[in-house]
């Protein structure tokens, strides 16, 4: 079992599998080209290794992030790969939405269960100036795809923007009216690569919360197994609305996840100043020196981040360590 000194039990693994993305998201990324080595990622042996030490340590859900995880060729075979190992339970996958159309088919047959999609605008117009990309229409088509395919759980991110969303709540709502899906706007993050944005656009969620209780929708109870949105219902929606506010007090009080990046290094928080390097230990097929480190390791979690007290961590932006 992977436990830490607040007694937190770590069942979740988000393993992000490239720092490259071929957005350009304003928030995360806004200034191309993209200059991460991609020569230095994990490999398909060595994501083996790891899933299987932390599935032998626990570990239920896999969640593959990056920078965008379908840029990578072996994607399909990594989504197998997890879910073929003992004990995992259920592979999730975070994406910007470029490939959904085209390889969405592939990725369920490899043993995909859930899929996470950002869409920070439902204006055409809007979500080309904040990805730097025109191509809502076909990551819309693809979601749907996705739908229909039977993929229960589809979420849609929404990362808070005080300009450019936060007034287009109306359109979020619509959307969700006749669709399953959980629509979960983001707090913005605070990083070292996005300082000034963040002082022009981040807007606490709170705002939105007021909102959706004024109309009706209702706070659901939180699950055992539970991510960090607070998810809201309404009778006459199909869909949920979630919000997602780490700028909230307690926000970390029930963390189940651990990160490894694409280079393999381990990140017990999302904004910890400390990464400790897995590589040398997964180059063995004994997962034993892996399960001990990481048994050790996870005894130095903080109990919470420190993003309050106006810092960034060491995080320059979230495609380094996948969110
Ligand atoms: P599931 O619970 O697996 O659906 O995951 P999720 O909703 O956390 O996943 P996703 O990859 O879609 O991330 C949504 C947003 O939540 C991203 O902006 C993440 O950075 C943020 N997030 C997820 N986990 C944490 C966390 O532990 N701390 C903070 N501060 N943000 C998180
Ligand atoms: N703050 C909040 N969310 C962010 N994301 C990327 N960078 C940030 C940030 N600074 C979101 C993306 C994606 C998810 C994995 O993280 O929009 O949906
Ligand atoms: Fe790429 Fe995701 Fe960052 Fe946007 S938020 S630039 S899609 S990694």
């Amino acid at each position: 079992m992977l436990i830490d000194a607040y007694a937190r039990r770590f069942t979740y693994l988000r393993l992000s599998i490239t720092e490259s993305c071929n957005f350009r998201c304003s928030y995360c990324l806004p200034d191309g080209p993209d200059c991460s080595s991609r020569k230095d990622e994990l490999t398909l042996p060595e994501i083996k290794r790891l899933v299987k030490a932390f599935a032998l340590l626990g570990t239920r859900k896999v969640r593959i992030t990056g920078g965008e995880p379908s840029l990578r060729k072996d994607l399909t075979d990594i989504i197998a790969a997890c879910k073929a190992t003992d004990g995992i339970e259920q592979v999730a996958l975070t994406t910007n939405g470029y490939r959904l159309q085209r390889d969405l088919s592939n990725w369920q047959q490899a043993g995909l269960d859930a899929i996470n999609v950002s869409v920070d605008s439902l204006d055409a117009a809007t979500f080309h100036l904040v990805t730097g990309e025109n191509r809502l229409p076909a990551i819309l088509d693809g979601i749907d795809q996705a739908i229909a395919a039977g993929i229960s759980n589809v979420k849609l991110n929404t990362v808070l923007l005080r300009q450019h969303n936060a007034m287009q709540l109306a359109d979020f709502l619509e959307f969700v009216r006749h669709k399953a899906v959980s629509l979960r706007f983001i707090e913005l993050m605070r990083t070292n690569d996005n300082q000034a944005y963040y002082q022009q656009q981040h807007l606490s969620g709170a705002g939105i919360q007021q909102q959706l209780l004024q109309q009706g929708w209702q706070l659901q109870q939180k699950g055992r197994s539970a991510g960090p949105a607070l998810e809201y219902a309404h009778p006459d929606f199909q869909g949920q609305i979630g919000l997602i506010m780490p700028y909230s007090k307690d926000f970390c009080a029930d963390c189940n996840r651990l990160r490894v990046s694409s280079r393999g290094q381990l990140f017990l928080c999302l904004f910890t100043e400390q990464q400790q390097g897995l590589r040398s230990l997964l180059q063995q097929d004994d997962p034993e020196p892996l399960m001990h480190y990481l048994q050790r390791a996870v005894l130095g979690k903080a109990e919470s981040h420190d993003l309050h007290q106006g810092n960034s961590g060491s995080t320059r932006h979230l495609a380094m360590i996948g969110g």
